[in-house]
């Protein structure tokens, strides 16, 4: 199973320009690279931030690049999006009884899970006790494979600043994971803007850049300071077996000249 991994496109309305770039044009370039290379994935999941500041403008313009995907797209919120907007423009996407964005889909390889993360009036995250309660109902329904997607993450990864807006009380949410987390294939989440990959607790997880502008890899920050740049976007390309989970990120925009690395065939 091929599937590709999006996250905080943080599209705005109007065409407009954020911090410098264009982040419609972005997901344009995106989707172009995703129908013409990944053609062949199973489906798409954006784990957040899909528009910069919540608007209805701005959903109107990332549903126009979204929606010329062919296969499957699953859509998450993140702490720059806003629920009634999105649901608004996407009344199709899934809502849990109080109404989260958070839902499970059937893969070939398992059951993706789906997490809303977000917290009113905070780029934090948090994962209260109505959408725990979701989430072990979710797990306790079926023993399949699980990938799980969230926008937070549940864990600090050593940038100061975004470590101050990860999702709060971990432990709890941990608790509800743990006893489930031998069959929790591998976690993917976004908020971070980074290439960053790893094991939680003994869950591998990874994080892609966002597609507009990216958190610079800086560790000594203090807990106020983000600091952006524009690193190349990228989306990740996930492959998964039964006994493999690989992530490629693919930096889509690249244009460097391509070559063969085969050695040549002596003629001695
Ligand atoms: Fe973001």
């Amino acid at each position: 199973m091929k599937f590709i991994h999006l996250t905080d496109t943080h599209v705005i309305g109007g065409g407009g320009l954020l911090f410098g770039a264009n982040p419609a044009q972005r997901l344009a370039w995106a989707v172009d690279s995703i129908i013409a290379e990944h053609g062949d994935a199973a489906f798409v999941v954006v784990t957040g931030d899909m528009t910069h500041w919540g608007d209805a403008a701005a959903y109107a313009a990332f549903a126009e690049h979204i929606s010329l995907l062919h296969m499957p797209v699953h859509l998450m919120v993140g702490n720059h999006d806003d629920t009634s907007a999105f649901a608004d423009r996407f009344p199709g996407t899934p809502r849990d009884d109080a109404g989260f964005v958070q839902y499970s889909f059937a893969t070939p390889q398992g059951r993706a899970l789906c997490l809303d993360t977000t917290s009113a009036g905070t780029h934090a995250g948090a994962y209260c006790e109505t959408r725990q309660n979701w989430l072990r109902a979710q797990l306790e329904g079926s023993d399949d494979p699980l990938l799980l997607f969230m926008h937070h993450p549940p864990f600090p990864v050593g940038i100061a600043g975004m470590d101050a807006i990860m999702m709060r009380d971990p432990d709890r949410f941990y608790d509800v994971i743990a006893p489930h987390a031998a069959r929790i294939r591998h976690l993917f989440f976004g908020h971070v803007h980074r290439p960053i990959f790893g094991n939680w607790r003994g869950i591998s997880y990874s994080c892609m850049r966002g597609l507009n502008h990216q958190v610079a890899l800086k560790l000594d920050t203090d807990q106020d300071g983000v600091i952006g740049n524009f690193e190349a976007p990228a989306y990740g390309v996930v492959l998964v077996t039964e006994d493999r989970v690989t992530v490629h990120m693919h930096d889509f925009t690249d244009r460097s000249p391509q070559f063969s690395l085969s050695s040549p065939v002596s003629q001695g």
